[in-house]
């Protein structure tokens, strides 16, 4: 239910940004630190369902969800009500040092989204990198092996660890020094610029066979090699989803060499595809899974969650002072009943039905490559042109601003895509609102051609 003063779709009432946005715009250049990037000039003033609203009463139909994070909205009055219980009976404990019952109680959820050939046991942070940072460790300590492989154009975080898996944009490495040593990249399958010419369901192949006939053969030993690290769908890399049976061989190979197989699903994960893990599309069973974002709706927590035949460190080989804190905690357990109570089967709907209706934007548009992803994680890659293929980052950059002057939210995603991940909820007249404002700033950015 919406009050008197909400609304479900946008209502832009002046030229962006307003007086009182330009007001924090300034307030912030003064004090924060300039390495954020903002693409565009929104200041979110408050939040309820798929709707942000800026200080001066603009309302903005949130397509980019805080990059994927508010999976049940803004301020579910579930997840709200959730947070304040739990505020009030305790906030901090610190779970590295002493038991409390909601740790194991998110992890037993956790767990049970997993494969039921294996039983899982799961580590709390408070972000995605932090998740990185702890697979990385447990994948070295269950292996006692260093070398780690990850893919062109992922991105796993931004501290030194997993910045050394990062291969996204270089300006996230730039002057940032030597990173992890042991760490090898290798293609992402990239059906649209598939040198080979494969399909979305078949391209990658040849990248499977670089792996064991170079990489395994001439650089790593394999039992020197603790993990691969993977995207099944690449978030910032461009919203690129691996083929199922790309994942399914870095199983085969992983599982023959006893390497770990770590699935980041800090992005694509908790129900965003319309399954649980984007993996599951794939059939797999990973041997660590990472999530964060979608889970917390917002509240910072993320987790790894590892076989428990991997997950066999020490006490005192691995700790954090706040993860697992159980405000975040509540905030996740009220975000999973509402995915697992239908939120997930309205992203695979809603999904369906965004999918079905811009499928064909490569045929109605001349700057539209590519439309693709999985459920409401949905890329949309711009070209100047259709048959070179040449990318454009400067028409991508017009329809997200056009857009945003329209009252809808998107991001970028890659050199030249725009990502769709709109909070689960969202429902046929926002989707619909959505689409024709992204065709409206797309035929407005084809006429700078
Ligand atoms: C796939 C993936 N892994 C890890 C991260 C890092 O998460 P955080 O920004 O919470 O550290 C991100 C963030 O965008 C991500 O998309």
């Amino acid at each position: 239910m919406i009050t008197a003063t909400e609304t479900k779709l946008p209502r832009i009432n002046m030229p962006l940004p307003g007086p009182k946005a330009k007001e924090v715009i300034e307030y912030d250049k003064k004090f924060i630190s300039p390495s954020l990037f903002r693409e565009y000039p929104l200041v979110a003033e408050r939040g309820y369902g798929a709707i942000i609203e800026d200080p001066d009463g603009n309302a903005f139909l949130d397509f980019a969800a805080g990059i994927a994070v508010c999976s049940t909205g803004h301020c579910h009055p579930h997840v709200v009500q959730a947070i304040q219980k739990q505020a009030a009976e305790l906030i901090h404990i610190a779970g590295t040092d002493f038991y409390h019952r909601h740790m194991p109680q998110l992890a037993e959820r956790l767990v049970a989204t997993m494969p039921k050939s294996h039983h899982y046991k799961v580590f709390f942070g408070n972000s995605g990198t932090e998740a990185v940072e702890g697979a990385i460790k447990l994948a070295r300590y269950a292996t006692r092996r260093d070398k780690l492989i990850a893919f062109y154009g992922c991105f796993h975080g931004r501290t030194l660890g997993s910045l050394s898996l990062t291969a996204s944009k270089s300006t996230q490495r730039k002057y940032f020094g030597t990173l992890l040593g042991g760490v090898e990249h290798i293609p992402f399958p990239y059906a649209y610029r598939c040198a080979l010419g494969h399909t979305k369901e078949t391209c990658g192949g040849e990248i499977i066979e670089l792996l064991e006939e170079q990489i395994l053969k001439r650089l790593f030993a394999p039992e020197e090699v603790a993990a691969i690290i993977v995207e099944p769908i690449q978030g910032e890399g461009g919203f690129i989803p691996a083929p199922g049976f790309f994942l399914q061989e870095l199983q085969r190979i992983c599982n023959k060499h006893g390497i770990m197989l770590i699935l980041d699903e800090v992005q694509s994960g908790m129900g965003r595809t319309g399954q649980m893990w984007a993996y599951d599309h794939a059939g797999i069973t990973p041997d660590i899974v990472l999530t964060a974002k979608g889970l917390g709706s917002g509240m910072p927590i993320s987790a790894f969650i590892a076989k428990e035949s991997v997950m066999q460190w020490k006490p005192g080989s691995h700790g954090t002072t706040y993860g697992g804190n159980p405000v975040c905690i509540a905030s996740a357990m009220a975000t999973l009943d509402l995915i697992q109570g239908g939120l997930m089967a309205n992203a695979r709907k809603m999904g369906e039905y965004i999918f079905g209706k811009i499928n064909d934007w490569p045929s109605r548009f001349k700057i539209v490559g590519d439309v693709r992803g999985k459920g409401l994680m949905i890329g949309v890659e711009l070209v100047r042109d259709q048959r070179t293929k040449e990318k454009a980052p400067d028409l991508r950059d017009k329809v997200i601003v056009g857009a945003f002057h329209r009252g809808l939210l998107t991001l970028e995603s890659g050199e030249n895509s725009i990502r769709i991940s709109p909070p689960l909820i969202i429902d046929e007249e926002q989707a619909d609102c959505a689409i024709r404002i992204m065709e409206e700033s797309i035929r407005e950015a084809e006429k700078s051609l």
